[in-house]
């Protein structure tokens, strides 16, 4: 039944008809173990973070950390299937970040909405929901003081958002327990990317989630019933995007004239899904690009004969020109849509400018060592072994309280996602140069988003 309606939402969403049966055929086979065993490959080999249940560790970790490999999914699908998931959650209990009563308060008087689809950088938790990955510390111990399933010591970018508007953190869709929608859902998944089908949870997937929610809380709604968000609520959210660096992932082994043609599809996609939105009332949107990829140490530690040289600042100057690349065609798309869009705003932050800004001025920020993880192993220069993650034992962790931009050797601290996120919501970075507050409560028909 589920499944019946999830057809109907997803028909009109950006993958049509024919892309959704093939999906759901997909769901209905072998929906636990496949599922289960791309997100988990994807997530470990590619970010090489989260803790994997105890089985598939060995296997991913010698997989060779590509997106898109079908051998390793398979291998996986044997080791991740359901069993030892209810002996994991009797040992551990989790305390979910929802309550926040005060915030919550004041976020409904508010009104305040968003939407937000991502990747880790923006996931809440919403992949360690839905794989039921057992997540330990010190993931979270600089904020939450527990893990959330936030690739992180503490907050994402989207934490910090939500924090600025006065509302609670975004609940992960798929998030079973302690969920709040009344603000918004978030549908991010740590590994997504923008390509259909590269991923599960690609972004067309988290856009027909999207709409599966919205034609759920509508019919509630007509047929008397409560709903987390009505049809103005859904007008009038912010619809936030933060996507793409995995498909970048994914290419950047090439050489560069190679990797410029493999851009336009994947900002396609998210103009796409920026459409399909806008058909759907969307009409405020909040597009971030991507950041200095050529400055993480999962990249640096990793560097190759074909990456070329580093620039002034030690970053791989091949992978962060791709980075400006790419943000420069999805700046370009939102141009175009604006001109299109005439009754929305739509604005685009450079990411690349504030995290590159950190790295090069990081004494200015407090910043010791811009190029190390915190958490990793092999200490200096960048703490980054390629064959082992932040969470396996014997890493070496910096002292709580010492300033790192980097997390895991792809993810940023908590103290690094505060800094880039207080200049995301400055407008400083952004095409128009507004405010993220100001995005939010203007008025949905007073325009000019061209400044
Ligand atoms: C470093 O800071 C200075 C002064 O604020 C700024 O002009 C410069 O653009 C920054 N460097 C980078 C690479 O962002």
């Amino acid at each position: 039944m589920a499944m019946a309606s999830a057809m109907n939402g997803g028909g009109n969403g950006g993958a049509g008809v024919g892309g959704v049966m093939k999906r759901m055929g997909l769901l209905r086979v072998q929906y636990y173990c496949v599922m289960g065993a791309v997100a988990a490959a994807v997530v470990l080999a590619t970010l090489r973070y989260m803790p994997a249940p105890a089985t598939t560790s060995s296997t991913v970790a010698s997989s060779g950390g590509t997106v898109r490999s079908a051998a390793t999914a398979d291998e996986t699908a044997a080791a991740a299937a359901p069993g030892d998931g209810v002996e994991r959650s009797k040992k551990k209990k989790y305390v979910w970040d929802g309550g926040e009563e005060e915030g919550r308060k004041k976020a409904a008087a508010l009104g305040v909405v968003l939407f937000n689809f991502g990747d880790s950088n923006s996931d809440t938790g919403g992949v360690a929901a839905v794989m039921g990955i057992h997540i330990a510390p010190p993931e979270g111990r600089a904020y939450f003081h527990h893990p959330t399933g936030r690739l992180s010591d503490g907050r994402v970018i989207l934490d910090f958002i939500c924090e600025s508007l006065n509302t609670h953190h975004l609940s992960p869709f798929m998030r079973p327990l302690g969920s709040d929608y009344s603000n918004g859902v978030n549908f991010a998944i740590a590994g997504s990317t923008a390509i259909p089908g590269d991923t599960t949870f690609s972004l067309d997937v988290q856009l027909d989630q999207f709409i599966f929610f919205k034609e759920r809380c509508l019919e509630s709604i007509e047929r008397g019933e409560d709903a987390p968000i009505d049809s103005k609520g859904f007008e009038n959210a912010l619809y936030t995007m933060d996507i793409g660096h995995n498909d970048l992932m994914g290419v950047l082994h090439l050489p560069y004239d190679k990797i410029l043609p493999k851009l336009p599809p994947i900002v396609a996609e998210i103009k796409k899904a920026i459409e399909t939105l806008h058909k759907n009332d969307a009409r405020k949107f909040w597009i971030h690009g991507t950041g200095a990829l050529g400055c993480l140490p999962q990249k640096l530690a990793t560097r190759k004969d074909e990456d070329g040289g580093l620039d002034e600042h030690g970053c791989i100057t091949k992978i962060n020109n791709v980075a400006k690349k790419f943000n420069e065609l999805l700046s370009e798309t939102c141009d175009d849509l604006r001109l299109q869009f005439t009754d929305s705003t739509i604005v685009f932050v450079d990411m690349f400018a504030i995290k590159y800004d950190l790295v090069a001025n990081h004494t200015k920020y407090g910043i010791e060592k811009p190029l190390m993880t915190c958490c990793g192993h092999g200490g200096p220069p960048y703490n980054y072994d390629p064959k082992t993650s932040c969470m396996i034992n014997d890493k070496d962790l910096c002292k709580l309280g010492e300033k790192f931009i980097s997390w895991d050797g792809v993810h940023f601290t908590d103290a690094a996602n505060g800094i880039v996120a207080s200049k995301v919501i400055s407008g400083e970075f952004s095409i128009p140069r507004i405010k993220l507050t100001t995005s939010v409560v203007r008025p949905k028909k007073s325009k000019d988003s061209r400044l």
